[in-house]
């Protein structure tokens, strides 16, 4: 595989990330029990800049799932690989994503946090492929929208490589 083409910017992100968290923190001002749930693995870096930068009281919960073998083919089915350790009841929950592709993912957690109770779900993603979308799912707080490109970096992977990326790259997995 070549080397990541860069497609956003570590500065560009990290502006995009304090505007997300200067808009979270506004929002959130005041409410009780928020909680960040970050979607393992590829939210952990996105989660640890972001919530770092909000000035409102947060706990952070992690739940993986996994939609995706060790490639870019997409099956559809969502599975809940390691749930959450606290209980949601009553709290404000934001999902925060590295990435929304066919929106299966989300769709899915958003689900799964209605039916625990949460007094309200909002999601928080890093990129969204628009034209990708296969449900439609309402991001409240999005960084960047790119077009169908598969990307690494800041988190993100392709087979577990390149997660560590300070920037977004593209790969093409053909090569
Ligand atoms: P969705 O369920 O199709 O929306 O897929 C969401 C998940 O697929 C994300 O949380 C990522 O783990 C993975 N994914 C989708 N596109 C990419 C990409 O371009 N790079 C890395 N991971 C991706
Ligand atoms: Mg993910």
């Amino acid at each position: 595989m070549s080397s990541p083409v860069v497609l956003i910017s570590e500065e560009e992100i990290q502006t995009r990330v304090s505007e997300l968290a200067a808009q979270i923190s506004s929002d959130y001002e005041g409410a009780e029990d928020l909680v960040l749930v970050g979607v393992l693995k590829g939210a952990f870096i996105f989660l640890a800049d972001l919530s770092r930068q909000l000035t409102i009281p947060r706990t952070i919960e992690f739940i993986a799932v996994s939609s995706y073998g060790n490639g870019s083919e997409s099956t559809g089915a969502v599975r809940l690989v390691m749930d959450v350790r606290g209980n949601i009841e009553g709290k404000h929950v934001l999902i925060v994503e590295d990435i929304v592709d066919t929106g299966h993912t989300l769709n899915y957690l958003m689900g799964l946090f209605e039916s625990h109770r949460a007094a309200s779900v909002k999601t928080c993603t890093l990129v969204r492929k628009a034209e990708r979308a296969e449900v439609e799912i309402s991001v409240d707080y999005l960084g960047f929208d790119i077009g169908d490109d598969w990307i690494v970096g800041y988190g993100l992977d392709y087979a577990e490589q390149n997660r560590t990326l300070p920037y977004i790259g593209v790969v093409s997995p053909d090569d």
